[in-house]
């Protein structure tokens, strides 16, 4: 349960992202259609959200050999993930064929936004072909959401649809259901959470269509980010690119005839799941003797992977009395595997664990254990509840789950996280280490200092970090954001000071 409260003859939630909660898989034998669960802070976020208020979510099922004939299914009675509870009727699937796949998802979205929006330059792409198919997928999702909204319409004369857009993937989406719903003369009210960084101007200048995503989510009556520096970042672009006027202590930016609220909204996790996961999972790890350093990432240039792994080298180098008594395990999600700086990096990690490996590794003892898949929660549960030190050392990273997730955990001998911060969590989870992972000989010596922690140290820390993550958990987020849009509508732009 979300706690959220709602009022289901007044209010409508349309949830709208790139992907739905699941993927949808053929069964080879039966050839039916059957729910996988898609791993990702946005899906255990917003689902119970959803289930709740009975809601409708909007979205792409993952698979682009399916079409509007294939029916949803329902979720199967195994099924104990947060998704489950959302019935078909409440599924709103977007279908994108192959070249929309490879032209919008792989090109526009991850060879462009994402790497500029993690101020990654030199690895974004610029094509207008790219961008021409993202302006057609965003209108596709337009069309599916005023379905839906059409929907809860008719279930009452008086409801008004609150549709909350997630992340980079739908940024024309605002303003195109903006300009729709002025035709119709229909009122709804529009909001949109970013889930990565919003980067300075002069980062986001560089993209040739840096007016177009502005004006796309000005479309909306709030948008949310994860930290304020996010928040100026837009509010700033907002200014020098468009010349609107904005609000800094307020946080609103003046488009046109109204207000659109910008908030810092740091997400949560279910904190007190993971916690029972923890103390339910088995261990997984037998060696007792040995410390484990432990990290979880989707293989993602962002994270930070071969810098740490290499600094995780140097400690071996410089500090042998460790050797055998510490083993590193790297949990790494394949993703966007068709995208080429993936396919790069994991050609690159397997190399660099070799060369580790290869290097440190005695007959009983190798350093590095690597697992390259998908993980159940339960298992992660059980690798972050044992693990002495995580290593949380993204390049760039709006917030970072893993971080929150793996304190949750801690619920046995109280271990140490090492996180960067140039993750959104940098910025309130202040008793973690925090290091540049680019100093790659100050991460090794911080290893090490984090292996020798005084236990009253790590147990202070540890104890402060979680009381923090008990509190601002993902329905506290989910709530904030409800709030704040809600509060929108009284927003008048003529009583409104400067
Ligand atoms: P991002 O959203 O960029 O992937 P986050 O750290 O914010 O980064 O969220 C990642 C989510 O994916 C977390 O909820 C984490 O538990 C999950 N995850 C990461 N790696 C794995 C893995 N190997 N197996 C299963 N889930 C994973
Ligand atoms: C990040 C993004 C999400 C995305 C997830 C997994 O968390 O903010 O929008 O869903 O990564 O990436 P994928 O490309 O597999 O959806």
């Amino acid at each position: 349960k979300s706690g959220i409260e709602w009022n289901p003859s007044r209010e409508r939630l349309i949830v709208v992202s790139n992907r739905l909660p699941f993927v949808l898989k053929r069964d080879e034998s039966t050839g039916k259609l059957i729910r996988k669960s898609s791993a990702g802070g946005l899906v255990t976020a917003v689902a119970p959200v959803v289930v709740d208020c009975g809601g409708r979510w909007v979205g792409w099922s993952g698979d682009c050999s399916l079409s509007v004939d294939d029916e949803i299914p329902e979720a199967s009675e195994e099924d104990t993930t947060p998704t489950a509870g959302l019935l078909k009727h409440q599924v709103v699937p977007v279908y994108l064929n192959q070249q929309q796949f490879n032209s919008y998802y792989n090109g526009c979205c991850n060879g462009t936004l994402w790497p500029l929006f993690h101020s990654m330059s030199d690895r974004a792409v610029y094509s207008s072909e790219y961008w021409q198919d993202y302006i057609q997928v965003n209108q596709l999702f337009a069309e599916k959401t005023l379905e839906a909204m059409e929907l809860s319409k008719k279930e009452g004369p008086d409801i008004v649809p609150l549709i909350w857009i997630h992340d980079y993937h739908l940024t024309l989406m605002p303003s195109i259901l903006r300009q729709a719903l002025s035709e119709k003369n229909s009122n709804a009210l529009l909001g949109f959470f970013l889930h990565i960084p919003f980067p300075p101007w002069d980062i986001f200048r560089l993209l040739p269509w840096d007016d177009e995503i502005l004006l796309g989510l000005l479309g909306c009556d709030m948008i949310g980010f994860h930290i304020e520096d996010y928040c100026i970042n837009f509010m700033d672009c907002c200014h020098r690119r468009l010349g609107c006027r904005i609000d800094r202590k307020n946080l609103l930016v003046e488009y046109g005839n109204r207000l659109v609220k910008i908030a810092a909204l740091p997400i949560g996790i279910p904190f007190d799941r993971f916690q029972r996961m923890a103390e339910e999972a088995p261990r997984l790890v037998k060696e007792k003797r040995q410390k484990i350093i432990l990290g979880v990432d989707r293989l993602d240039y962002t994270k930070g992977l071969v810098h740490r792994l290499k600094a995780f080298e140097r400690f071996l180098e410089k500090h042998p009395e460790h050797i055998e008594k510490v083993i590193f395990i790297q949990i790494a999600v394949p993703s966007r595997t068709d995208v080429k700086e993936y396919q790069e990096l994991k050609e690159e990690m397997d190399q660099v664990i070799g060369r580790i490996n290869g290097r440190f590794s005695t007959a009983n003892w190798s350093p590095i254990r690597y697992i390259y898949g998908c993980v159940s929660q339960a298992e992660l549960a059980a690798y972050y509840r044992d693990a002495f030190i995580a290593m949380v050392t993204p390049l760039r990273d709006g917030m970072n789950l893993v971080a929150k997730e793996f304190v949750a955990c801690q619920i046995e001998e109280p271990g140490v996280l090492i996180l960067s911060p140039f993750a959104g969590a940098g910025e309130t989870m202040q008793e973690a280490l925090l290091i540049n992972p680019y100093k790659i000989d100050d991460v090794a010596e911080l290893i090490c200092s984090a292996l020798e922690m005084p236990r009253d140290e790590r147990e202070v820390r540890m104890k402060n970090l979680r009381r923090r993550e008990k509190v601002n958990n993902v329905d506290a987020w989910a709530q904030a954001f409800l709030k704040t849009i809600r509060s929108t509508t009284s927003m008048d732009p003529e009583s409104d000071s400067k």
